[in-house]
């Protein structure tokens, strides 16, 4: 049996068509870094909402994070923090990457 720490689940990014392996145990902003690929943010705690990214398919944990930086409303609308969000399913998420992106799969597999 694989343990939850190996699984990686493919993260689609709209509408730039990028797309990423993110680990179980990393948040989408440690994965897509760690694939070459940047989303906006800014403290990496939960605390801010620059990394605020809308969830149009797929399932995600959220760790503990501040009211003002993503609030019910937001929540109930399938926004979450890519900071403090970690993939339990292949995930389609709507989000801005940092410069220029090629629509292609980003794969840095440990
Ligand atoms: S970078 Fe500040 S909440 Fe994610």
């Amino acid at each position: 049996m694989v343990s939850d720490q190996l699984r990686y689940f493919r993260i689609q990014i709209r509408p730039s068509l990028a797309s990423f392996d993110c680990a179980a145990n990393e948040s989408l902003m440690q994965g897509a870094a760690r694939c070459g690929l940047y989303l906006f943010s800014n403290c990496q705690k939960g605390e801010c909402g620059t990394c605020k990214v809308r969830i149009k398919k797929g399932q995600l944990k959220l760790a503990p994070f501040s009211l003002s930086a993503l609030n019910m409303q937001e929540i109930d609308a399938d926004y979450t923090l890519a900071c403090r969000s970690y993939p339990l399913t292949d995930t389609v998420i709507l989000a801005e990457l940092v410069g220029r992106v090629e629509a292609r799969h980003y794969s840095r597999l440990e």
